[in-house]
């Protein structure tokens, strides 16, 4: 994040109910490969709706830096003039993918079986986060790092000159890991092989297929083998983006537990593999309405319908995480208002996000009078019942957009008001967040 210094204290105040129609951008995972896919196929490929947003401008500078032709056009949409599989070039600078932890490792993936070095780095958020998890199945390709202690940013990449594929039995559930190993086995020979137990986002199988490789995918006891075919020819695509329902879910978790609210959020992508949060919202008695549901580039999406509610604490399983991953702050935020006990389990993923997201929200929530108790993998909150979450907090929120939204949408429905220290992470995924909250008639004050 290039603002990373400039820390923007925000306020948020209940008092008002949320009503109107939430209008979210473009899916982030979608936005970062719309632009790396497209930078690796041969041809124009133009993308509507590509959100905005610092860590996709970040990965859209990353490409030019390799070679692709990426513009901005008057009409809204992006346009990336590819290089093809293995026409990466050298790039002459350090690549700084800022704050995303997706943006560096779908790129590191990208170029590694490609013969060129490249340093990579990022924001304070960023060069704290375990990059093992992706150079370990990459140097399998014969792509060599040399980065920190711990595999930390800045870190530098040498392409594998002649790579092998390889065979990958994923060790956690990450669909990062499995996209990077994905992008490099493009420029391998042979079929580069991962075999996932638990099922994580699939954009960059579905998105694969779009662009013409040859990709496998089936399901057995021992979890899903996805087998993409080497060398293919990407063919540069139409992408119409669906809009972000990791975004979507914060005006929808705010009108859930603000009295009176009424808010319907358009066009929002209901991939299975991402739609673990209103199955959970659903088992906590959440009113949500499904409108017309319909297939947009590949994708299922929905409009929903969502109305305050009164909400009942429930255990969320953890083989549901991957499904919901990015949506646990927003939840804890939920079950605070729900009556009983809410359990996460399964969940020591956050604690490797764009922060500690288990002890982030944990602090955060207890400051404000609620309950809560964290282990290594499960986060449970004790809720207050509707109304009932006394608030007057002041937040930390580590440089962590997700934290930072949570937080905020908190306030909407606290006794008192809710401050959070920065706000400006979260121009990395959702630049009009504010703009939007206040259109339903949410109090933001910027301090
Ligand atoms: C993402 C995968 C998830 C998610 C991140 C986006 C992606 O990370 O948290 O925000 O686009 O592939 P992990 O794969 O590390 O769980």
């Amino acid at each position: 994040m290039s603002n990373q210094n400039n820390f923007i204290s925000m306020r948020s105040v209940s008092g008002n109910p949320l009503s109107g129609t939430a209008i979210i951008p473009g899916d982030k995972s979608i936005s970062h490969r719309s632009l790396i896919l497209g930078a690796l196929s041969i041809g124009c490929t133009e993308i509507e709706g590509l959100l905005e947003g610092e860590d996709v401008l970040d990965t859209a500078e990353a490409m030019r830096s390799f070679g692709a032709h990426v513009v901005k056009h008057d009409n809204g949409n992006w346009y990336v003039d590819g290089v093809g599989v293995g026409g990466f070039a050298e790039p002459k600078k350090i690549i700084d993918c800022g704050n995303s932890g997706t943006g560096v490792r779908l790129i590191l993936g990208a170029m590694a079986t490609s013969p060129i070095t490249a340093t990579f780095s990022g924001d304070s958020s960023l060069t704290k986060r375990p990059m093992g998890r992706v150079i370990n199945p990459l140097k399998q390709f014969g792509t060599q790092f040399y980065g920190r202690s711990g595999a930390r940013l800045p870190l530098t990449s040498v392409g594998a000159k002649d790579p092998t594929p390889i065979c990958f039995s994923m060790p956690i559930a990450s669909a990062q890991v499995k996209s990077a190993i994905l992008l490099a086995g493009l420029n391998a020979p042979g079929q580069t092989v991962v075999v996932e137990k638990e099922l994580t986002r699939d954009h960059t199988e579905r998105m694969l297929k779009g662009f013409g490789a040859t990709i496998d995918i089936q399901d057995s006891k021992d979890g899903r083998r996805i087998v993409l075919d080497g060398y293919p020819e990407l063919k540069s695509q139409l992408i119409s983006v669906p809009r972000d329902p990791s975004s979507a879910a914060f005006p929808i978790c705010a009108a859930l537990i603000t009295e009176g609210s009424d808010v319907l959020v358009p066009n929002i992508a209901l991939n299975p593999t991402r739609a673990g949060l209103f199955k959970t919202l659903e088992e906590m008695g959440a009113n949500i309405k499904y409108i017309n549901r319909k297939s947009e580039g590949g994708e299922p999406v929905a409009d929903l319908r969502v109305r305050f509610s009164a909400l009942r604490g429930v255990e969320v399983p953890p083989d549901r995480a991957a499904s919901m991953i990015d949506e646990y702050p927003i939840l804890s935020v939920v079950a605070s208002f729900a009556e009983g006990k809410t359990t996460m389990l399964g969940v020591k993923e956050l604690r490797v996000k764009e922060s500690d997201r288990i002890d982030a929200m944990a602090r955060g929530l207890t400051d404000s009078g609620v309950n809560v108790e964290q282990e290594d993998d499960t986060l449970s909150v004790y809720g207050k019942g509707p109304l009932g979450v006394p608030g007057g907090a002041d937040c930390v929120t580590f440089l962590d957009h997700r934290v930072a939204m949570s937080f905020l949408c908190l306030g909407l429905a606290t006794k008192n008001p809710i401050t959070i220290d920065d706000y400006s992470p979260v121009t990395t995924s959702f630049p009009n967040f504010k703009d939007l909250i206040t259109n339903l008639g949410g109090q933001l004050e910027e301090l």
